[in-house]
């Protein structure tokens, strides 16, 4: 083992050639480190790679203590474990997942004996990777492979590898992935233009061939005039609906301690005047009250947009996240530049997973103030390279580890991730009518280290003392993963539902063995908002999530204002047999998707409304009873 002096933490250290002795040959054989079938949907093989290209080489090195994340985040969120509560500072967390000096020095060790010189090669901030600007010729040579020139329908120009690529054996169990590479658009520059510096995120987002999604299912359907024509609950859901449901009925105490935010993409933006109108009608006392800006990746706030498609999202999300809360808690609005996705929220709030989707010159870098609870309605589905749905879905188990709750609406195209996108025999994504009879799961729904919330509805007729349904007009997401394996917190619930109540498709349709999702659910149809001015009724999940995130944060609220941590990742807590009385189960309706009835709401756990709806009051008890 050659040994070199590193000082791990310093930003771009050069490798010093003095420091370093000159290496010894390395014997060990290469393996294929990964490895891809097909061109990702939307690129085209343009070219063979021009020999002399400049390509910057990132070596992600893997990060320390990765396998025992389950244990330290059980260590804080079982209720049974004598240290709930007890949330890590980020400084641990950083520290902890640390890749180790020994995966910096074997990689080093490899690039310089492979023959690029000591001096070429940097190390990021925090030792996260390794990176080295190489001609297209170094590059072959050093991964095994042979570098194309791929072109995008949008015309965007990416230097990838065609099948897959090779590291030493010893340095294989170092390295996370290398780019670029296979992973197109999940990750930043491919080359690097004579005389520019690397191309930026931005054009290579739109790149993943995975959709953005806001879910929100039902189109708005106006209700005259006036805010509220005083039908039922069964066909307007108000904020006093929502009260009535879960017994949601909580004076925010510690608002100035606490902190929620909702998550919203690009152009999706909400309007302060519709703001006003609804709360003219539902909270008179927060006409004026707006949601605190917190720009990611270049976001800006336009609350003068009027164009209901692009409004209706964010409308919906601070008019019950806010009307719910009322006036004394303060919300935060994380709005995402307009190629971004979910994983730049990540990225402002670490600065080394920023690093590592190649977003290292946005002031938003890690530089992201957090909130205890932050709900999501945007959504894909769980295809593309599973070392970054992994990845992705790791950062979330760090981010809860110090105290993040993620809120997430589970998706409205029932056991599809869009509307008939459904899975082929092989995992391409493909419509049902041809050849997709697998179910199509969404992501990050599937992470476990999320809270996904599916769909209610009250019945026709019914009022808010009587047991809700899924919804009728749409499919509550919900199935099981094909990535993420079942954890233990939820096994006796999920193993329950599937040797009762599991329909009788064949073993291929989805995944048995995998996380099961949703978790919970609240309601998500026929929910009156407002939309350039006009009130009406929307629905989806992503009326769900907020719903859900509101209580949520009231459950922090009373842990704060008693001297107790926000609950952070509140799963095992959920399904624990403490925790079983808090929920309405929903044993009615089912959730249809590719070319199928999907899964049944069923007694206990489903993968339709997950373990239900909660009461509000219960849930809080649970919390308040935990350390
Ligand atoms: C690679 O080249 C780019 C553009 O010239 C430069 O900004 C970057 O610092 C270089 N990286 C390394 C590791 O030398
Ligand atoms: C995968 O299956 C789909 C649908 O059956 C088919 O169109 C496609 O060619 C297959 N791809 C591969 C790489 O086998
Ligand atoms: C099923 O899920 C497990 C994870 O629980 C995964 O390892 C396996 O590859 C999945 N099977 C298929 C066919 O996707």
């Amino acid at each position: 083992m050659i040994s070199f002096s590193l000082v791990v933490g310093f930003a771009g250290a050069i490798f010093s050639v003095l420091a370093f002795p000159s290496p010894s040959p390395q014997l060990s054989r290469r393996v294929l480190h990964e490895s891809r079938h097909d061109v990702p949907t939307g690129w085209t093989l343009h070219k063979r790679a021009d020999p002399d290209a400049t390509l910057p080489l990132s070596i992600a090195l893997v990060q320390s203590n990765l396998h025992n994340l389950d244990d330290y985040l059980l260590d804080v969120a079982d209720p049974e474990s004598p240290n709930y509560g007890k949330l890590w500072t980020p400084e641990m967390v950083a520290e902890t997942f640390r890749p180790s000096k020994e995966s910096v020095d074997v990689v080093h060790s490899w690039l310089s004996t492979d023959g690029v010189h000591p001096n070429r090669i940097q190390l990021s901030d925090n030792g996260a990777f390794v990176r080295v600007n190489v001609s297209v010729t170094e590059a072959e040579r050093l991964l095994g492979t042979e570098y194309y020139v791929y072109e995008h329908s949008d015309g965007t120009i990416r230097y990838g590898c065609q099948h897959g690529y090779h590291l030493p054996e010893h340095v294989s169990r170092h390295v996370d992935f290398v780019t670029p590479t296979l992973h197109f658009g999940t990750f930043t520059a491919s080359y690097i233009q004579p005389g520019r510096s690397a191309l930026s995120k931005r054009s290579s987002h739109a790149s993943t061939g995975a959709k953005h999604r806001a879910s929100l299912k039902e189109t708005f359907k106006a209700i005259g005039t006036k805010a509220s024509s005083g039908v039922g609950c069964d066909q307007e859901v108000t904020l006093d609906c929502i009260r009535q449901l879960y017994s949601f009925d909580y004076n925010i105490v510690a608002g100035s301690k606490n902190t929620v935010g909702v998550m919203e993409l690009g152009q999706e933006n909400y309007n302060g005047n519709d703001l006003d109108v609804f709360f003219k009608s539902y909270a008179p006392d927060q006409v004026g009250d707006r949601p605190k800006l917190v720009s990611v990746d270049g976001g800006s706030e336009n609350s003068g947009q009027t164009n209901e498609d692009l409004t209706g999202e964010s409308n919906l999300d601070f008019m019950l996240l806010m009307g719910l809360l009322g006036k004394k808690q303060p919300v935060s609005l994380y709005q995402i530049g307009s190629d971004g996705f979910f994983d730049e929220l990540f990225a402002g709030f670490d600065r080394q997973y920023c690093q590592d989707i190649g977003e290292t010159s946005d002031s938003s870098c890690g530089n992201v103030a957090k909130s205890n609870v932050i709900s999501i309605s945007y959504g894909s589905g769980e295809s593309g390279p599973s070392y970054y749905l992994q990845r992705t879905c790791n950062e979330m188990g760090k981010l809860a580890l110090a105290g993040i709750t993620f809120v997430y609406a589970s998706g409205d195209d029932g056991v599809s991730a869009f509307t008939d996108q459904c899975l082929s025999a092989n995992g391409t994504v493909v419509s049902s009518g041809d050849g997709g009879n697998r179910f199509f799961p969404d992501f990050p729904g599937t992470c476990p280290y999320l809270t996904a919330v599916g769909a209610t509805e009250i019945k026709p007729g019914a009022s808010t003392s009587d047991p809700e349904r899924a919804p009728a007009g749409y499919g509550s997401g919900g199935g099981f993963s094909n990535v993420f394996p079942r954890p233990s917190w939820q096994a006796r619930a999920v193993n329950a539902y599937l040797s009762k109540y599991a329909p009788s498709y064949g073993m291929d349709v989805y995944n048995r063995s995998g996380r099961g999702y949703p978790d919970v659910a609240a309601n998500g149809a026929n929910i009156v908002i407002v939309a350039d001015g006009q009130p009406g009724t929307t629905g989806g999940t992503s009326a769900s999530a907020p719903i859900f995130a509101a209580m949520i944060t009231a459950v922090n609220d009373a842990r704060i204002a008693a001297g107790k941590s926000p609950v952070g990742w509140i799963n095992p807590a959920l399904y624990s047999s403490t925790f079983a009385n808090i929920f309405n189960d929903i044993t009615d309706g089912n959730n249809p998707g590719c070319g199928t009835q999907g899964f049944a709401a069923s007694p206990g756990w489903d993968p339709v409304t997950g373990l239900g709806t909660v009461n509000f009051p219960r849930m809080l008890s649970r919390f308040m009873a935990l350390p």
